[in-house]
């Protein structure tokens, strides 16, 4: 059995229930974080918790009692005593009824841990059909609205490939389902800027402070192109996973040197700072 936190008190997750009427089970009204448990402890909680005030606030929630919530982070890992892990942690607006007008409840917030297994070192991914959009009203935010991904997720799983990137309206590179994305050209790493419409990925943010890389506009054609060498994609739970196959272009070998050297500099990061 494992342990969850809800409405502030920690239970079995399998009994564990919420609300009929909570916002977020109802249309998706709430924010969302996943946090990697490495070797027995979380990482970059800092930082998760600092985006979920901001997904809260670009959403007009209130503001979640992160100092509560990074308690109860802690005291979960220890109770759950998983080694490799992710946190969900899950912030609704609360139970509003079966419309999509809020009622300003208390909010809901909701953490859960689930075991999981190291990614491997790369990987392939599809490009979408169908563009993100990011003049959207939730671009850039983390919020329970995944569907989008789910169903774009489903659709790339069918081609064989374990990640699916979008590119925005306007036909630049923006994000995957799930992850950011970067690619090198020469020595030099690019990754979209946010107003391409990618989440600020805590991974990301690592990575670009870590690695120097830049942010510009990438027109998803470049991507066919050999100036791009090596494109590789991060996220909490993939960390730095190199792509081998984008599309129907191979890109090999995979991870390349580039992907392979920013692989190494996470390992190191994370071996040294817990709380980056
Ligand atoms: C849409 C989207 N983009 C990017 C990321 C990567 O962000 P992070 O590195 O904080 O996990 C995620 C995380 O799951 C995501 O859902």
């Amino acid at each position: 059995m494992a342990y969850a936190w809800v409405r502030g008190e920690f239970v079995d997750d399998a009994a564990a229930s919420v609300s009929v009427f909570d916002h977020g089970l109802v249309v998706g009204d709430g924010a969302f974080e996943t946090i990697a448990v490495l070797d027995g402890r979380p990482f970059a909680l800092t930082r998760h918790l600092k985006r979920l005030e901001r997904t809260a606030e670009g959403m007009g929630l209130p503001a979640p009692k992160t100092e509560e919530v990074a308690g109860a982070v802690t005291e979960l890992v220890h109770m759950n005593g998983m080694r490799f892990a992710k946190i969900r942690l899950t912030y609704t607006a609360g139970n509003a009824g079966l419309g999509s007008g809020r009622s300003g409840e208390e909010p809901l917030t909701v953490v859960a841990m689930q075991p999981i297994e190291m990614e491997p070192a790369s990987t392939q991914v599809a490009l979408a059909p169908w563009p993100r959009n990011e003049r959207g009203i939730l671009a850039g935010l983390k919020t329970t609205s995944y569907a989008e991904n789910v169903v774009a997720l489903a659709w790339a799983n069918n081609r064989g490939a374990s990640e699916v990137i979008f590119a925005n309206t306007v036909g630049n590179l923006c994000e995957g389902s799930g992850s950011n994305i970067f690619v090198v050209k020469g020595e030099e790493i690019f990754t979209p800027p946010l107003s391409a419409g990618p989440l600020a990925g805590v991974t990301r943010d690592l990575v670009v402070e870590g690695m120097g890389a830049s942010e510009a506009d990438i027109p998803i054609a470049d991507l066919f192109k050999g100036e791009v060498t090596e494109i590789f994609i991060t996220s909490t739970i993939r960390m730095v996973q190199g792509v081998s196959r984008f599309d129907d272009r191979q890109l090999t070998p995979a991870p390349g040197p580039v992907t392979a050297a920013a692989q190494e500099y996470f390992s190191r990061l994370v071996g040294r700072d817990m709380d980056p």
